[in-house]
């Protein structure tokens, strides 16, 4: 375990945002969810200081430096139209000199807002797609258009969410030994699954023993389950972990009962919260994926499903941009 521990430590980074993100107790908050509230902490890899910060930032420090080793010049990568995934990989593509192919699902719009105008302004090249489905085909058409221009594309799946992009959100574990804190759960916002593999594996890596809760955004608890399965195998070979030392065969907690209507649609739940935390604490979730977590959060503490002595740690993975969509 203690090699495979090294063995993520090792492993390259491009650094783009300096560590450890704050780490703060939510005091006033837990006071407006009243008696019997567990601890609650935020991790705040919103403040994570490069293109806005957020989740993807950890996802492709690792990813990154695999573009630079296969000596890339293009980043080809996909999302929908407000992804946070392609907003800081066209930044990330931006501030390493690399051109960046976004392949972004949905119209292209008259007046750009949220992530889609931070796409432009970071200079990459938009090409759209009129569904979920054509964006991995779509990839590998770019990536042919590319080498025959002679240029060396590296593709990035969805969201950063391979063995290594997960190793980079691993990495961040490591930051709540140093801050103090042991959560007996973790609550996070999940969609394709990297951000929960990684900090699955980070905590059996780094001996954090904790519930690690994902909240779906989208997907299915049986569909996100199974894809944070295969992470964590292929993390496990990756730094050479065994199934227990990579957090395998604890189970793995998807919850999709706070996706509403679906994707980016907000819920009465989402839009409660988003304002409490507003409020209570001056922190901005996300319409489309931490307020949905927070209310996943929240909805456990008011129907006792936390104990008073739980320590209960909110892992806010940005997406802040989303707000003004
Ligand atoms: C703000 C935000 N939070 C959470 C997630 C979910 O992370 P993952 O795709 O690694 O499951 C994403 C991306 O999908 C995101 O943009």
């Amino acid at each position: 375990m203690a090699t495979a521990m090294a063995t993520l430590r090792a492993l390259p980074m491009v650094p783009l945002a300096p560590h450890p993100t704050p780490l703060d107790r939510l005091r006033r908050l837990e006071a407006a969810l009243g008696p019997g509230c567990p601890s609650l902490f935020i991790k705040r890899d919103d403040l994570l200081s490069f293109a806005m910060g957020g989740n993807k930032v950890r996802k492709l420090q690792t990813t990154l430096a695999a573009a630079r080793a296969a000596g890339a010049d293009t980043l080809v990568t996909c999302g929908g139209l407000q992804s946070n995934h392609c907003r800081v990989t066209a930044a990330a593509g931006a501030a390493l000199g690399l051109k960046v192919v976004l392949v972004v699902n949905g119209a292209e719009q008259a007046r750009p807002t949220g992530n889609a105008l931070l796409d432009r302004l970071f200079g990459a090249d938009i090409r759209y797609v009129a569904s979920r489905d054509a964006r991995a085909a779509t990839m590998l058409r770019v990536a042919e258009e590319l080498e025959v221009q002679r240029r060396r594309p590296f593709l990035i799946p969805l969201g950063a969410s391979t063995p290594l992009g997960a190793a980079g959100f691993a990495r961040g574990v490591e930051e709540i030994l140093t801050a103090g804190v042991s959560p007996t759960a973790i609550v996070h916002a999940t969609s394709s699954g990297g951000t929960q593999a990684g900090l699955i594996a980070g905590c059996a890596l780094f001996g954090v023993k904790t519930r690690v809760i994902g909240i779906s955004a989208d997907e299915s608890t049986d569909a996100l389950t199974t894809i944070v399965h295969r992470l964590l195998s292929d993390l496990a070979a990756l730094v050479g972990a065994s199934a227990a030392g990579i957090g395998l065969e604890q189970d793995i907690e998807v919850d999709d009962q706070f996706v509403g209507d679906g994707y980016g649609i907000p819920t009465p739940a989402s839009t409660e919260v988003l304002e409490l935390v507003a409020r209570t604490e001056g922190i901005v979730l996300d319409p489309v994926y931490t307020a949905k977590a927070m209310a996943g959060l929240i909805a456990r503490v008011r129907s006792g499903s936390f104990a008073p002595d739980d320590r209960v740690l909110f892992w806010h993975t940005g997406g802040q941009a989303g707000l003004f969509a």
